[in-house]
């Protein structure tokens, strides 16, 4: 069975925070943010906007583009480490309420950075049992989390939603090919956000903001970044010249930079929009592959790969080529259901 994206969509709240704007207010510049990470702003969510409702104007750009109706869903995931709730209802469930999927199955993935990764794989899996086409987004509010006074990581992170809508057929060739899902827990302690259950009997969940050993994820990132996209074309007898365009999770343009180095490939196959997003997390991945889409930097019949790696920590990437819209009257012509 071939699994095709046949949408996709991404929203980005409305406020823009600059280097400048951090500056005022922590012992950093500029110049420092941009030369060590390749960011000069990022968006954050206003008071009274929500993981939920970002994913929500995501997903609905992305169904749109699919020309797929919220009932025909058989399947939401959002992959996210900010659902709106600690625990439940799911992020999920309140999408599927607000666009009015009653037959979509709901659940969130939380595998930080990588989790659209571990969320389109989950998916293409479930499409396996249930035909019926599948959502899956991913949504951060990572301003609610960070430590607005702590320059070594909230310099980082910004606000964002992805979805894409997938779509499966027995005849339709092309769509993801190959998947990579790894972990590495003996890493867990280098990017923490605690408030959960373990050991914090009292205090609101609020008072928990992430922490980081900035170093050393940069180096696990540049060293699995290479395993992934190199174990990725080996299993599809590719190589790297075959790829049109490499979706990096959006984490720090140093690493893109210093994975490109190490591989000895052009820096411009991978596309890059930190500069003005940030890291948005989860949704990092499925942003910028919208947007590379809308800015044809990706083309029908492109063979691409999106590669992340994350809190966990968790790795992993995808392969897999872009039929665009042309794969949407060729699905109709062959339905799975
Ligand atoms: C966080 C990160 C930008 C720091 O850059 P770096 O080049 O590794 O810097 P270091 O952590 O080695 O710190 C070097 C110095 O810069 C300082 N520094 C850190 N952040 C700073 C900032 N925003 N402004 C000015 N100085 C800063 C440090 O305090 C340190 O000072 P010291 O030498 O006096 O102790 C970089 O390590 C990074 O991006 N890591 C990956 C993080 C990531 O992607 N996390 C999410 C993964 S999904």
């Amino acid at each position: 069975m071939f699994v095709h994206i046949t949408g996709t969509g991404s929203y980005l709240p409305e406020r823009v925070v600059t280097n400048a704007e951090l500056a005022a207010k922590l012992d950093t510049t500029d110049e420092w943010i941009y030369s060590h990470t390749g960011i000069r702003s990022r968006h954050i969510g206003a008071d009274d906007e929500s993981t939920s409702a970002m994913a929500v104007k995501a997903a609905r750009a992305a169904l749109a583009s699919a020309g797929v109706a919220p009932e025909e869903l058989g399947l939401i995931i959002v992959a996210t480490s900010t659902s709106d709730y600690q625990a439940f209802p799911s992020t999920a469930c309140l999408v599927q309420h607000e666009l009015g999927a009653v037959n979509a199955a709901c659940f969130d993935l939380q595998a930080a950075c990588t989790g659209f990764i571990y969320a389109l794989e989950a998916a293409r899996g479930m499409l396996r049992q249930n035909p019926r086409p599948a959502l899956v987004i991913g949504a951060e509010m990572m301003s609610r989390i960070v430590d607005w006074n702590d320059r070594n990581s909230c310099i980082l992170f910004g606000d964002a939603a992805g979805a894409v809508v997938l779509e499966a057929s027995h005849d339709v060739p092309g769509g993801i090919w190959h998947s990579i899902l790894k972990a590495d827990g003996s890493g867990s302690q280098l990017i923490v956000r605690e408030g959960g259950a373990r050991g914090l009997a009292s205090g609101p969940w609020m008072q928990h903001t992430l922490q980081m050993k900035g170093r050393a994820v940069f180096n696990f990132a540049v060293k699995v970044f290479d395993e992934v996209l190199c174990g990725l074309l080996n299993r599809s007898g590719h190589t790297f010249a075959d790829l049109a365009c490499v979706i990096p999770h959006q984490a720090n343009a140093r690493i893109v930079e210093a994975v490109a180095r190490r591989m000895e490939v052009p820096l411009e196959t991978f596309y890059m929009n930190m500069e003005t997003i940030g890291n948005s997390s989860a949704a990092s991945i499925p942003v910028a592959l919208d947007m590379a889409i809308t800015s044809k930097k990706i083309k029908e019949g492109d063979l691409i790969a999106m590669v992340g790696f994350g809190a966990g920590l968790t790795y992993g990437g995808i392969l897999m080529s872009w039929r665009g819209q042309a794969a949407k009257p060729a699905l109709a012509a062959h339905p799975t259901a």
